[in-house]
């Protein structure tokens, strides 16, 4: 094996993606899947792979420093690609300090484990730190986030995700640590935990749930299909200039009111339901506090110096994920069954 290249949370829904992106493509990588398995981890993700030579997967929590540390010195990794975090910005809210403590100090763990594994020595190594336009905050109805825009994040997630930003970028500055950062806008796909707002709309159209819009359903978020994002983190990954960020982005902008009618619609559709019959289920509810109005990325950096665009277009990749769910029926009920439920009525009460 030419490298070993520590994936963190690669059992969610970006991560395990990634993982394979990884996996199948560079047979001459170590792929070291470092996942804790919270409720958003599961290696049901990844059963396609797992017997391959190249993958192993660590049971580790980032927030364990003595852990973290001890699994590199005996693992020597030449990179990470940290990706292990807490995601859902609704759970922020109610339980703003596991986001701290996983997404601020689990990622300064990791750093101070690779600082002292690599022990000044950078030759062919690389952090890649993971994560989301949402730490610039919000836009009006025009304009684009670049990767010049300050960072303005209001949810407790967004604000843990900007602190780790944030100390990446401190550690190479400061000790001069080699890092990209990728900055990317809302995923969808399989595997997506249907605590998200299209798989849950996915899963509550299957079980004639009312579908829960939040405010009066404006809010526009900027779609990208999640093979694409594992994509953009292989180009950038090897490509990507040390101490660089990189927007990630779809160029595809929708109010969640009308991604929502087009999901009925097409969900209707594959179902052989009469069309209209989904949308009815449409509830406007109580909206998100600190909502963010509107997310756009300007991708012009990482297509301009790395030749990304997507490769999926909107329609098709929403085609492709309804499939998904419909194929994966236990994938669905086990991932709703059981802390799930508990949550759903807490959040929607
Ligand atoms: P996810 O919630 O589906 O998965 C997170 C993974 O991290 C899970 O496997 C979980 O078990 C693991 N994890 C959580 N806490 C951990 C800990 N303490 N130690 C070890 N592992 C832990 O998340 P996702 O949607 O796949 O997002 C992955 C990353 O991408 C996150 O950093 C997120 O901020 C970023 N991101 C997500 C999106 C999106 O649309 N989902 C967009 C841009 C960036
Ligand atoms: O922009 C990238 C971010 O996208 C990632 O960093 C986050 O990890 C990821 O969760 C996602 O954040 P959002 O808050 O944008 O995603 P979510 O699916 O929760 O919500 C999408 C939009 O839909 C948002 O405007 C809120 C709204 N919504 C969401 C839910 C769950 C609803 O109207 N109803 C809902 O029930």
């Amino acid at each position: 094996m030419q490298k070993t290249i520590v994936i963190t949370g690669g059992a969610g829904f970006i991560g395990s993606h990634v993982v394979r992106e990884f996996v199948v493509k560079y047979s001459h990588y170590r792929i070291v899947n470092l996942d804790v398995l919270t409720y958003a981890g599961n290696l049901e993700n990844l059963r396609d792979i797992e017997d391959k030579e190249n993958y192993t997967f660590v049971k580790q929590d980032i927030r364990d420093f003595d852990g973290v540390l001890s699994l590199f010195r005996a693992l020597k990794p030449d990179a990470v690609i940290h990706l292990a975090a807490e995601s859902h910005v609704d759970r922020s809210i109610s339980d703003p300090t596991s986001f701290v403590t996983t997404n601020v100090l689990g990622t300064v763990n990791l750093l101070n484990a690779v600082r002292e594994v690599w022990a000044g020595n950078y030759a062919g190594k690389l952090f890649h730190h993971v994560s989301t336009d949402e730490v610039y905050g919000t836009l009006g109805d025009v304009g684009l986030f670049t990767e010049e825009t300050s960072y303005d994040p209001h949810s407790p997630y967004s604000a843990s995700k900007a602190a780790s930003d944030h100390f990446v970028r401190a550690y190479h500055d400061t000790y001069g640590l080699p890092i990209v950062i990728t900055n990317c806008s809302n995923n969808y796909g399989p595997n997506h935990f249907p605590e998200k707002l299209i798989p849950l709309c996915i899963h509550n159209i299957l079980n004639n749930k009312p579908l829960p819009i939040y405010g009066d359903g404006k809010f526009t978020r900027d779609w990208l299909y999640v093979v694409d994002h594992a994509r953009a983190i292989d180009l950038v990954f090897h490509g990507g200039r040390h101490g660089e960020s990189y927007n990630v982005g779809g160029f595809n902008e929708w109010q969640n009111i009308d991604l929502v009618k087009e999901l009925c619609r097409q969900m209707d559709e594959k179902l052989g339901r009469r069309a209209g019959t989904s949308a009815q289920l449409i509830t406007f509810v109580k909206d998100r506090p600190g909502h963010d109005l509107r997310y756009a990325i300007d991708a012009t950096k990482i297509n301009r110096e790395l030749g990304y665009t997507p490769t999926v277009t909107f329609e098709e990749g929403l085609s492709h994920t309804i499939d998904w769910y419909l194929a994966n029926p236990d994938w669905l009920a086990n991932v709703t069954s059981g802390a799930y439920q508990s949550y759903y009525e807490q959040q929607y009460k």
